[in-house]
């Protein structure tokens, strides 16, 4: 099993999203016997919660359903993902942080990612913007970052895994 991690700060908006999206990707291509996805915070204000009201209304919008509860990212996460796809460079530093807390040693490059690396629109910006302080068309280009960057990422999975994979 390839295990897919997408982290955000408080895993009630962006990383929820990602995770969803890339289920579907992953289903529409009959990998889900191969590859699994799930999500974190680096933060916990909001362990336990649903996924913010706006975020679930435009995943509505476009036939996905979030039911997913927030977590907080803890060190089991670092043995359990091969990848981890952070949404910003303040949460790929934290992650970094919270490895070398737990273990001394920071994740290698090839697990750990800035997820927009994956995006083929991010003219230059490596960061999925932070919606929850914005209005729902924030959240809608959430969505649109997420979805691009969740075909080029599995994509790049099949490849590195030489998996068979149905057409895209
Ligand atoms: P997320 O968005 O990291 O995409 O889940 C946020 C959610 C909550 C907060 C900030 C960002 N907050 O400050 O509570």
């Amino acid at each position: 099993m390839i295990n897919v991690l997408f982290v955000c700060l408080g895993n009630i908006c962006r990383s929820p999203i990602a995770e969803e999206v890339f289920r579907q990707l992953v289903r529409e291509r009959g990998l889900q016997g191969k590859i699994k996805c799930d999500s974190a915070g680096t933060a916990s204000y909001h362990t336990g919660s649903l996924p913010d009201r706006r975020m679930r209304k435009v995943a509505q919008e476009r036939g996905l359903q979030l039911t997913h509860n927030a977590r907080q990212l803890c060190y089991e996460d670092f043995i359990g993902f091969e990848y981890i796809m952070t949404m910003d460079e303040s949460n790929f530093a934290n992650v970094q942080k919270e490895s070398y807390r737990v273990s001394g040693s920071f994740l290698p490059e090839n697990q750990l990612f800035l997820y927009r690396m994956f995006d083929p629109l991010r003219a230059g910006s490596l960061l999925v913007p932070d919606p929850y302080y914005d209005e729902i068309d924030a959240f809608r280009n959430v969505y649109e970052i997420v979805s691009r960057s969740g075909v080029n990422l599995l994509n790049w999975i099949i490849e590195e895994h030489s998996l068979d994979a149905g057409l895209e």
